[in-house]
């Protein structure tokens, strides 16, 4: 079969089964072809909540796929590969949190959305990259610990110097493995080219760049920019998809390392094997238990009623 071929299958299957595919923007090209809904994580989320399907079927990482259940509990959702998680999800524990939060209960527990299901039990609010600083300025209480990712949490800390912000060390590994050396030799390669960064990245290359922003922000900036270069300090997948949509353009990536192993599994042959098992069995399910999705939906619930 070929990939247009596959791709019309899927879209004729997605139909038979009233299912809705719902695809972060770190999917590649022929992926987000047959989505329903293309995002962030946090447009996705809402998205999510939404939806009039069956069946949701997502392509991205298994805390985002745990969103969208405890977003749709009455809905199946799948996964569309069962081994892409995120690294940065699996970093801390809820034990690890319970017990920090019971030393220190003042504060408001901020937890990035790139968290497990079970953590979120005993957050406050989830955030996500696009609605961090917008969500922890609303919060009725200055004193906040962040968690996991310590870039983004310190990202927001120095925008907000009135609250007092708590860290702890966690963080991406693909973006914090650029560095200021990769920034500059980049710079160096394309004078002319706005640097446009995830707040995942290390504060020294955030404080380089010449906007700092979610996946989504990094998108709308480059197409509304008057600029015609940019050097892409997000996944790979990003520059992409930006050249393909403003072909005028010129697109440079920081580093060739800021490739996201866990958002790449996921493959075409992924989505339509997932949809032909559906009925079948063959699929990834998320299954979670109706007290697991009422005690981790509130903190989500909260970051849209905050972020809205
Ligand atoms: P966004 O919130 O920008 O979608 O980022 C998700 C993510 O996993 C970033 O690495
Ligand atoms: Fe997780 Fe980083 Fe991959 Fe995003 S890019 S899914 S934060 S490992």
């Amino acid at each position: 079969m070929t990939i247009n071929e596959m791709q019309a299958e899927i879209i004729r299957l997605k139909k038979e089964t009233n299912t809705a595919i719902l695809v972060h923007s770190y999917q590649s090209r022929e992926i987000v072809e047959i989505a329903d809904y293309v995002g962030d994580s946090y447009k996705l989320s809402v998205d999510a909540k939404g939806i009039d399907a069956d069946n949701i079927l997502f392509c991205g990482v298994h805390f985002m796929a745990e969103t969208a259940k405890m977003l749709s509990p009455q809905k199946r959702v799948f996964l569309a590969n069962k081994n892409a998680g995120c690294p940065m999800a699996e970093q801390m524990d809820r034990d690890m949190i319970a017990k920090i939060k019971a030393e220190d209960p003042d504060r408001t527990v901020v937890a990035y959305i790139n968290t497990t299901a079970s953590l979120k039990t005993v957050c406050d609010v989830c955030v996500t990259s696009s609605s961090a600083l917008k969500i922890v300025k609303a919060i009725d209480n200055d004193k906040i610990l962040f968690i996991p990712d310590c870039n983004l949490g310190g990202f927001v800390k120095k925008k907000l110097p009135q609250k007092d912000i708590k860290l702890l060390n966690g963080g991406c590994p693909v973006h914090s493995s650029v560095t200021v050396e990769e920034l500059e030799k980049a710079k160096a390669e394309y004078p002319d080219a706005l640097v446009l960064v995830h707040p995942e990245c290390i504060p020294d290359v955030v404080e380089k760049a010449d906007y700092a922003g979610s996946t989504s922000g990094i998108m709308d900036f480059a197409k509304k920019s008057s600029a015609e270069e940019f050097i892409i300090g997000t996944e790979i997948s990003i520059v992409q998809h930006l050249q393909y949509e403003c072909p005028d353009k010129k697109f440079y990536p920081l580093s060739s390392k800021i490739v996201c192993r866990d958002m790449k599994l996921t493959t075409l042959p992924d989505v339509y094997n997932s949809l032909k098992g559906i009925e079948t069995g063959g699929a990834f399910e998320i299954l979670m238990s109706d007290e697991l999705i009422a005690q981790s939906r509130k903190c989500i619930d909260e970051m849209i009623r905050l972020g809205g």
